[in-house]
């Protein structure tokens, strides 16, 4: 097993810098994901740990042995791609087997590993299949159990669900989560996906434009977001966000439609703010349909849109020509035109620095005795 250290990393193509000063580090044993949109650099960080990528400045390291110079098959490790390629002519059994014969691992012992990996991944009675006789899915394990059998340091996977279907996804999603429960191997899983970063990842490494944002648990990321991207990334439907004049009365921030008391934990930070404007944020579910007043946060708009959607609805709210998306219970029943009035309490609000985007500081105020 090993740690996976990036120190000050950067990877540049010509002028492109694909990822600027990574600093990172990946636990023994630990499942980090790294999440973000297309091109902001996650295949570039994985590639750099499997030595497949040359690395532009700043070292790396693997357990405490710096690898820049190593090559990518003496660094212990396996990766599993997007699109995986089994040998269609082979086996499922000799697809497994390949990688070893190659590295000359003794019969017996390729043995004991394939039925190892095989009795994890349910492929023992697939063994002597071709991979055209196999599912997807089935050939998606496939190709875990032939990193599987490598038995390396460290596992790095990209976007290896991709190519499944929705409801095959969720399942190869909480079998590789259990597969690492089991081998207790440190874990690079990349995804654009929140939602699958949100459910595998002990924690997540969040990247914009080639840019660490934040790295955390879900649960960190989801509750304190450092910046308005982690906080609009992380989280689906997506956190709704207002901009509102800052330096309004003490107890309240209104505009159009919303009136936001001040949360008592953002007071401090609110009276120094310096911009012209705040962004107060809010999640689609913490809002409750509801009537005017109390000290809760208020919004009233109307529902231009609802889609229905079993147990819950969804609502798109015009709030004086802002959108905003509300989850509610679906017994209320809202049609569109409905003006509806939402609440949320106020520790739910997130606040923002209206210039540079990143999360005002919160300072705990200890309840009233
Ligand atoms: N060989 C290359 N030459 C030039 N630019 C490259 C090269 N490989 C990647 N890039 C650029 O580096 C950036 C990061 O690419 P990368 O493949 O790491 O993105 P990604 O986060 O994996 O995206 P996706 O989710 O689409 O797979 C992109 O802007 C990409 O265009
Ligand atoms: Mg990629």
């Amino acid at each position: 097993m090993a740690t996976v250290t990036f120190d000050h990393v950067y990877k540049r193509y010509g002028d492109v810098t694909a990822v600027s000063d990574l600093n990172l580090e990946i636990g023994d044993g630990e499942f980090m994901v790294l999440v973000g949109p297309s091109g902001c650099g996650k295949t570039t960080s994985l590639r750099m740990i499997a030595g497949l990528e040359e690395i532009s400045e700043g070292e790396l390291r693997i357990g405490d042995k710096v690898v820049n110079d190593v090559a990518p098959k003496d660094r212990d490790i396996a990766m599993v791609f997007q699109s995986y390629a089994l040998y269609p002519h082979m086996s499922v059994r000799d697809n497994l087997a390949f990688g070893l014969k190659l590295r000359k691992v003794p019969k017996a012992d390729i043995e004991k590993r394939i039925s190892e990996a095989a009795g994890i991944l349910q492929l023992e009675r697939l063994l002597d299949r071709k991979p055209k006789e196999l599912s997807g899915g089935q050939r998606q394990r496939v190709a875990l159990g032939r990193a599987i059998v490598r038995e390396p340091a460290v596992f790095l996977m990209d976007e290896p669900l991709s190519n499944l279907d929705a409801k095959l996804r969720v399942q190869t999603r909480a079998e590789i989560a259990r597969l690492h429960q089991r081998l207790g191997t440190t874990m690079v899983y990349v995804t654009h996906d929140q939602v699958e970063a949100m459910t595998m990842g002990q924690r997540i490494a969040v990247m914009s434009e080639g840019l660490l944002q934040q790295v955390g648990t879900p649960q960190d990321l989801y509750d304190n977001p450092k910046n308005r991207f982690v906080a609009g990334f992380i989280g689906s439907p997506a956190m709704n966000f207002v901009e509102i004049p800052a330096n309004q009365s003490a107890n309240e921030l209104r505009s159009g439609g919303f009136t936001f008391p001040l949360p008592p934990d953002y007071k401090e930070a609110l009276a120094s703010a310096n911009g012209a404007k705040v962004i107060v944020g809010f999640r689609p579910e913490h809002l409750e349909l509801g009537e005017v007043g109390g000290t809760v946060a208020t919004i009233q708009g109307t529902a231009d849109v609802v889609e229905y959607l079993g147990n819950e609805e969804l609502l798109h709210v015009s709030v004086e020509g802002t959108e905003i998306v509300a989850i509610v219970d679906s017994e209320h029943r809202v049609r569109p035109g409905d003006v509806v009035t939402l609440k949320l309490p106020v520790e739910k609000l997130h606040m923002f620095d209206g210039e540079t985007g990143l999360s005002l500081t919160r300072h705990r105020v200890a309840a009233a005795a």
